[in-house]
């Protein structure tokens, strides 16, 4: 795909060239290379006919014939009154360079000559209307025809230079473009490099702009040579174009390519990959390096256009991208480990927060896993999802602040109790308000358990003041909790729950996202259901404890 393409070059044409000497009362045939004339050099129907008459054509045929047997062809009247001069075109297109062209000039008497007539007739004329048609033309004298040559000269030296103009021009433009696009697909490559979160997007996009900013009919990348950079990248080539061997070859040539070679990160141009076909050509390879560790490796071959070989622009521009693609690699993969110190934090303090409960053990990350699923269902994008993932996390964090007898208390709670229950948003926000990484998760920890109707804590917010992320956690922590086991309630069964938040739509629960909810497939839920099973206390004597408590001010508890 290239971005801006170059428009092919329009040279001026002998048609051109015949427009303008029919202006001037001449006209123009193309002479093959025996001295065949081309065709009738008019659009116009009423000077076709005396133009393409046989017997003018008979006339000017042995004067063509006579010019391609010389290099210095001169003009010939072959008949009073009629003057064929040659040019030569030498870059017009429509015309090969070399090629000789005829000009038929016509003197004023020519109309009374005897020879007009006849031609008139050939050409299915009547001579009165043919010498009406063909009078404009018949302007020009005998003694006009060398400085009529000479003009015809300049005129097509003068259409050569535009030639040749138009061509430099072009030229220039091409350059100019595919600097642009070089510009463009480098700069494209430093703005997208602050997306760490997505390297793979950005590998893959990074490969495409390149090639199409190239003159390579194939361009692939690799970079996977360390754990940690196959663990962001993936391990797979990337590539475009057609290349010269499957993926797995490619990639087995480049590991044997630059399993010894210095760790320079210069590029290699090669015309011999060991394990690629012998004919591959010209193979730029450009080793992707940090300090000593290679990380990857960028490749093009195929070179196209009009320079077939390999230029130091091209390996500049590698360079330039492959610097590029090193820093990015090496920073997503020092985000990756951030980014899993971070959630290996998350989890160690949300199981800290599970462990308080046993009947709520897995808890925190069924609804992170819930709250990612309903993000998804409700169109919020990727990344939206795994702030909702890491928002459900953490979203019960407060209750580190609830004393464990409360939260474990079966039955039902005392007001003061739930008083208590009711501070752990609050709780949350403050542990967590302070790290950078989770403000956009705020609102969720602290409205997770307000109503649609305005009836729910800690700020009565109702419909659509509670945030969106609070809205999604809140449903999916109301599921988790209906669907597990409680000290004070066994847990209930699926339909049951389906039914209760349905019926809880537009009261207690956002009633757009419900009906999503109810599409959801649960099945991997369910398995961290049956994960976390083993180690909740079995319920003694549940028939006596009253069914799912409501609370106030929720379903969930
Ligand atoms: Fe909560």
């Amino acid at each position: 795909m290239n971005i801006h393409r170059v428009e092919p070059v329009k040279l001026p044409t002998v048609a051109a060239l015949r427009t303008r000497c029919l202006e001037l009362g001449l006209a123009v045939w193309n002479v093959g290379p025996g001295g065949d004339l081309g065709p009738t050099p008019t659009d116009d129907l009423s000077l076709a006919g005396f133009l393409g008459s046989p017997t003018l054509r008979g006339l000017l045929e042995p004067v063509a014939r006579g010019w391609s047997l010389t290099d210095e062809p001169e003009p010939v009247s072959p008949v009073r009154g009629m003057y064929a001069i040659p040019i030569r075109a030498q870059t017009l297109a429509g015309g090969g360079r070399g090629e000789t062209l005829l000009a038929l000039a016509l003197s004023p008497t020519c109309l009374e000559e005897e020879w007009f007539e006849v031609i008139s007739a050939m050409g299915g004329l009547e001579v009165r209307s043919a010498q009406r048609l063909v009078e404009p033309m018949c302007r020009h004298r005998p003694e006009s025809v060398p400085a009529l040559r000479r003009t015809l000269g300049w005129m097509i030296d003068d259409l050569a230079r535009v030639c040749d103009d138009q061509v430099t021009i072009s030229g220039f433009t091409r350059q100019l473009t595919e600097g642009f696009e070089t510009i463009d697909a480098l700069y494209y490559l430093g703005r997208s490099m602050n997306v760490l979160s997505r390297p793979r997007e950005f590998f893959d996009n990074g490969v495409s702009r390149l090639h199409a900013s190239m003159s390579f009919g194939w361009l692939a990348a690799y970079f996977a040579f360390e754990p940690d950079a196959a663990q962001v990248a993936g391990d797979r080539l990337l590539h475009c174009g057609p290349l010269p061997g499957d993926p797995a070859t490619i990639v087995g040539a480049l590991r044997g390519l630059l399993a010894n070679a210095p760790r320079s990160g210069a590029p290699v141009v090669t015309s011999s990959v060991p394990g690629l076909p012998g004919d591959v050509g010209q193979v730029v390879v450009l080793p992707i390096v940090r300090g000593e560790r290679l990380l990857g490796a960028v490749l093009a071959g195929d070179k196209r256009g009009e320079d077939p070989i390999v230029s130091s622009y091209d390996t500049h521009l590698l360079e330039a991208a492959g610097g590029y693609f090193g820093a990015f690699l090496e920073n997503a993969m020092l985000y990756a480990r951030q980014q899993a110190m971070f959630m290996g934090t998350l989890s160690a303090l949300t199981s800290a927060i599970d462990a308080k409960d046993r009947y709520t053990c897995g808890h925190s990350s069924r609804v992170a896993h819930l709250s990612s699923l309903i993000a998804r269902a409700a169109g919020l994008g990727e990344d939206a999802a795994e702030r909702l993932n890491i928002c459900g996390l953490v979203h019960d964090v407060g209750k580190i602040g609830v004393p464990e007898a409360v939260l474990t208390k079966p039955g039902k709670l005392t007001d003061e109790e739930f008083g208590l229950i009711k501070m752990h948003p609050e709780i949350g926000h403050r542990i967590l308000r302070d790290i950078p990484m989770l403000n956009d998760v705020l609102p969720g920890v602290m409205h997770h358990h307000e109503r649609w109707d305005g009836r729910g804590y800690p700020h009565g917010l109702r419909a659509e003041q509670i945030p969106l992320v609070a809205r999604i956690v809140g449903l999916a922590d109301t599921f988790d909790a209906m669907s597990s086991s409680r000290a004070y309630r066994p847990a209930m069964p699926r339909e049951k729950v389906l039914a209760e938040l349905v019926r809880s739509a537009g009261t207690q629960l956002d009633p757009a996202l419900v009906p999503l909810f109810v599409t959801l497939d649960l099945s991997a839920y369910d398995q961290m259901v049956a994960v976390a099973a083993p180690q909740q206390p079995m319920l003694v004597g549940t028939q006596s404890l009253p069914g799912p408590v409501m609370r106030p001010g929720s379903i969930a508890a």
